[in-house]
C-alpha cells in the first residue's frame, strides 16, 4: 500500500498529513491561522504566506513523527496546486517540489475542491480497509470559503459541473452574515453556535431559488439580514480614534461592528442559517434525482454545519456521507486521499509545477 505525505496551503491552514492507502490518516497535523487573521475579521493574504513559511516544515516533522515515519517511507509527495491564495499555495508547491526532487519521489499536484471531495474516501471511526468507498454515480456538493458547486462524480476524477454560486460562496455567506451580527471569525461555527436555542421562523429571510437551475445566489440574503439588524446598529467611532497594530503586525485591525444589546442574535443568527441550508439542501436533493446518483456527499468547511448534515439527512432517499467535522474544514489527509487516486491513474505533476490560484475543478462546457 502506497505511503503519501501531503500537505496544504491553499488558505489560512497549513497542514500536513501521511496517508496510507488512500483512506487510512496515520497522521494529520493542522496549524491554525485562526488566531492570526480574527482581528483583521478575514485571511490577510500577506499574513498567511509569511506563517505558512515559518509552520510547514515543524507541521511536516510533527506529521511525520505521529505517523511513526520518516522521509525514507514514503512512496510519495502531494501538495495543493490550487485554487487559493497564490502566495500561500507558492509555499506548499515549492516545498513539496524541492523535497521531491531531492528525494527522488514521486510528486502529485492536488485540486483543493477534488480533496475537499476525497475527504469523503478516509477511514472514519469504526471504520477500516472492509468499509465500501463512496460508490458512482454520485452528487457532491462542496461549500468552503471560496466556492459553492454541485458536481456529478461518475469515476474517480470525472466531474461535470451541474450548478455553482453566481455570487457568493456558502461559507463567505456565513463569514459575512456573523461579520454583520458582531459574531466574528470564521463564521460558520459562530453562526452555527449563535443558532442554537435561536428560533429560525423568526425571520423569514429570502431564499434565491433561480427557478430550476442548481445555481446558487447568496448576495441577497446578506443584504436582507443588513436590513433586519439596521436598527440595532451602533454609531461607528470617530474615524481618526487609534487603532493599534497587533505586535509584529504592520495592518490596523478590523473594527467590528457596533450593535444594540437588544439584538435577537440567536433569532437572526438561527433565521439566517436556515435560509442557507434550505436552499443548499433542496437544490441538492433535486439534482440528485435528476442526475440518478446512487448517494450523495457534502464536501468543503460549510459541510461541518450541523443543520445541513441534519436536514439533507433527514430529507434524501439515497445514502448521505459527509466527512466528520475536522476533516470538511482545510486539511492535508484529504490531500492525501486524492493523490492516492491520481497516482494510481498515472497521473504526476512535472518540475514545472506552478501555484494555480484559479484552478476549477471541471473545465469545458457546463451540463
Ligand atoms: O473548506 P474551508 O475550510 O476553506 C476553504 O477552502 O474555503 O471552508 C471554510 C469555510 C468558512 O467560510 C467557514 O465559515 C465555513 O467554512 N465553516 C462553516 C462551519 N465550519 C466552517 N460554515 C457553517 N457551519 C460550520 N460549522
Ligand atoms: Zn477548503
Amino acid at each position: 500500500m502506497t505511503t503519501i505525505l501531503a500537505l496544504e496551503t491553499s488558505c489560512d491552514e497549513t497542514a500536513a498529513a501521511v496517508i496510507r492507502g488512500g483512506r487510512r490518516i496515520l497522521s494529520n497535523v493542522v496549524a491554525s491561522q485562526i488566531d492570526l487573521h480574527r482581528e483583521y475579521g478575514g485571511v490577510v493574504p500577506e499574513l498567511a504566506s509569511r506563517r505558512h513559511i515559518t509552520a510547514l516544515w515543524p507541521t511536516v516533522q510533527a506529521a511525520l513523527e505521529r505517523a511513526g515515519a520518516t522521509l525514507d517511507d514514503l512512496d510519495a509527495l502531494a501538495v495543493t496546486e490550487g485554487p487559493g491564495l497564490a502566495g500561500a499555495l507558492l509555499v506548499g508547491v515549492n516545498w513539496a517540489k524541492a523535497v521531491a526532487y531531492a528525494r527522488g519521489l514521486p510528486l502529485v499536484a492536488v485540486n483543493h475542491l477534488e480533496a475537499h471531495i476525497y475527504a469523503n474516501w478516509l477511514l472514519q471511526p469504526g471504520e477500516d480497509e472492509a468499509t465500501p468507498p463512496p460508490s458512482f454515480p454520485l452528487v457532491c456538493l462542496i461549500v468552503s470559503g471560496g466556492h459553492t458547486e454541485l458536481v456529478l462524480m461518475t469515476g474517480h476524477g470525472h466531474y461535470r459541473l451541474l450548478g455553482q454560486t453566481t455570487d457568493d460562496a456558502a461559507g463567505e455567506a456565513f463569514d459575512k452574515g456573523a461579520r454583520i451580527l458582531g459574531l466574528g471569525y470564521p463564521g460558520g461555527p459562530a453562526i452555527q453556535r449563535a443558532s442554537e436555542g435561536g428560533r429560525a421562523d423568526r425571520y423569514r429571510l429570502p431564499r434565491a431559488w433561480l427557478g430550476d437551475s442548481s445555481d446558487f445566489s447568496f448576495s441577497g440574503l446578506k443584504t436582507a439580514l443588513l436590513r433586519a439588524t439596521e436598527k440595532y446598529r451602533l454609531p461607528d467611532p470617530p474615524a481618526d480614534a487609534p487603532r493599534v497594530p497587533a505586535p509584529g503586525s504592520p495592518f490596523p485591525p478590523h473594527r467590528p461592528a457596533r450593535l444594540h444589546p437588544s439584538m435577537p442574535v440567536a433569532d437572526l443568527a438561527a433565521s439566517y442559517q436556515e435560509a442557507i441550508v434550505d436552499v443548499l439542501v433542496e437544490k441538492t436533493i433535486r439534482a440528485a434525482h435528476a442526475a440518478g446518483a446512487t448517494m450523495v456527499l457534502l464536501a468543503g468547511g460549510v459541510a461541518a454545519n450541523g443543520a445541513l448534515r441534519e436536514r439533507l439527512g433527514r430529507r434524501l432517499d439515497l445514502p448521505v456521507r459527509y466527512p466528520p467535522p475536522s476533516l470538511c474544514t482545510d486539511n492535508a489527509a484529504m490531500v492525501g486521499a486524492a493523490a492516492h487516486h491520481r497516482l494510481r491513474a498515472g497521473v504526476q505533476a512535472g518540475w514545472s509545477l506552478d501555484a494555480r490560484p484559479n484552478l476549477p475543478l471541471v473545465s469545458g462546457p457546463r451540463v
